[in-house]
C-alpha cells in the first residue's frame, strides 16, 4: 500500500521516522511516499508544497501528516486549510480517551468529535467596513450540516457507539445555527438506533470541564468544533495524545493534532504518541485492524508502565527510546 507521508516542520521529522520504524517492524507492507512541505521547505525553496504532493495524495487517496508551521501576521497560508479545501476534507475526526499512564484530571473519558471542516467562520470571508469595523461572514449550508451529521451517525452505527449529539448556539444565532439544528435534528429520525440529543456550546464547556465521561459522540460547526477539540485533548493529558482524521469523499489525512514544538524540535524530546495513533487510525481504517491494534496496545502499554516515556508526561525517554519500547512490545 502507498501512503503519502509529510514529516512537516520543527519535531515533525523525528516523529515520522518514529512512524517509520513502527512501520517496518509491524511489517506493515507500507511503501513510504515522502514529501517535504512547510516553513522549512518554503525556506529554503520558495514553495510551500513541494512538487508532486498533491497528485500523489490525489492518487493515494492517503496521506500521513505531520505538524507544520505556519507563522503569525505573515501572507504565508496555512497548510492545513489549502490541504481541507484542495481535497474537501469535510470531517474532522478527533477520538478523545483518557490513557492510564498520563497525567489528567479524568479516567474513563471515551468520546469522538467530529468537527465541519470547510464552512464557518473559517471560510475567511472577511472585510474591513472602515477602518474602524471588521465583517467576517459565519457561512452554514444544509448540504455541508447534513455531511458531517451523517458521517457522525454512521461512525456511531459502525463503531458502537449509544448516542450523538448536536453542539450548537442556535439559540442566539438562529438562522446559521438553526439551519445546522434542524438539519440534525431531520438525520438523526433516520437513525432510530442511535439516541440523540442538542446542547448549546456554552453549557457543554461547563459540562465537560465538570464531568466529560457521559459524552459519546459529539457533531458541530467548525469554530465550536476547533476549540472544543482542544478542550477535550486537555481534559486527558494534552495534544501529545492526540490523533486526527481529515475525512473527504475521495482523501483521507491522517495527522497529530499538536504543532512543530519549535522549542524542543532536534533534540529526540518529541513524544511521537499522536502521530503513532494517526497511523494506527489509518491501519484500522485500511484492513489492518490487528495491527492497529497492537500497535495502541503497545503504546498503552509502555505509558502505563512509565520507565521509558518523554519529558512531556514526566520521563526521560528521548523520542527514539521510546519508539524503541514500544516496538519491544509487538
Ligand atoms: P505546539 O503544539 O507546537 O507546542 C505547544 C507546546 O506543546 C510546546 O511546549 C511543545 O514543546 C509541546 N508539544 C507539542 N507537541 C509535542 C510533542 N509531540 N511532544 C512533546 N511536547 C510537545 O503549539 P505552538 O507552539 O502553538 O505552535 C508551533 C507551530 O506549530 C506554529 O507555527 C503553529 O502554526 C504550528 N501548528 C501546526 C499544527 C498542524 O500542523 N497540525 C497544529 C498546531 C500548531
Amino acid at each position: 500500500m502507498q501512503i503519502v507521508l509529510i514529516p512537516g516542520d520543527g519535531i515533525g521529522k523525528e516523529i515520522a521516522e518514529s512512524v517509520k520504524d513502527v512501520s517496518a517492524a509491524l511489517n506493515c507492507g507500507i511503501d513510504w511516499l515522502e514529501y517535504e512541505a512547510g516553513a522549512e521547505y518554503y525556506e529554503k525553496s520558495g514553495k510551500l508544497l513541494e512538487d508532486g504532493l498533491l497528485d500523489r495524495i490525489k492518487e493515494t487517496g492517503l496521506a500521513l501528516k505531520g505538524p507544520t508551521a505556519t507563522p503569525i501576521g505573515t501572507g504565508f497560508r496555512s497548510i492545513n486549510v489549502q490541504l481541507r479545501q484542495t481535497f474537501r476534507t469535510y470531517a474532522n475526526l478527533r477520538p478523545v480517551h483518557s490513557m492510564e499512564g498520563v497525567p489528567s484530571r479524568y479516567e474513563n473519558v471515551d468520546l469522538v468529535i467530529f468537527r465541519e471542516n470547510t464552512e464557518d467562520l473559517y471560510r475567511g470571508i472577511e472585510y474591513m467596513c472602515d477602518s474602524d469595523t471588521a465583517h467576517g461572514i459565519k457561512m452554514i449550508t444544509r448540504k455541508a450540516s447534513a455531511r458531517i451529521i451523517r458521517a457522525a451517525f454512521d461512525y456511531a452505527r459502525e463503531n458502537g457507539r449509544k448516542r450523538v449529539t448536536c453542539v450548537h448556539k442556535a439559540n442566539i444565532m438562529k438562522m446559521t445555527d438553526g439551519l445546522f439544528l434542524e438539519t440534525f435534528d431531520n438525520i438523526a429520525k433516520e437513525y432510530p438506533d442511535i439516541a440523540s440529543d442538542s446542547v448549546i456550546i456554552d453549557a457543554l464547556c461547563m459540562k465537560l470541564v465538570t464531568d466529560p465521561t457521559p459524552f459519546d459522540v459529539l457533531v458541530t460547526e467548525n469554530l465550536y468544533g476547533d476549540i472544543i477539540s482542544d478542550l477535550c485533548a486537555g481534559l486527558v493529558g494534552g495534544l501529545g495524545f492526540a490523533p486526527s482524521a481529515n475525512i473527504g469523499d475521495d482523501v483521507i489525512i491522517y495527522e497529530a493534532v499538536h504543532g512543530s514544538a519549535p522549542d524542543i524540535a532536534g533534540q529526540d524530546k518529541a513524544n511521537p504518541s499522536a502521530l503513532l495513533m494517526a497511523f494506527a487510525m489509518l491501519l484500522n481504517d485500511h484492513g489492518m485492524k490487528d495491527k492497529a491494534e497492537k500497535l495502541n496496545n503497545a503504546i498503552a502499554d509502555v505509558i502505563r508502565e512509565g520507565k521509558t516515556v518523554t519529558a512531556d508526561i514526566g520521563g526521560n525517554a528521548g523520542t527514539k527510546e521510546f519508539t524503541k519500547a514500544v516496538i519491544a512490545r509487538f
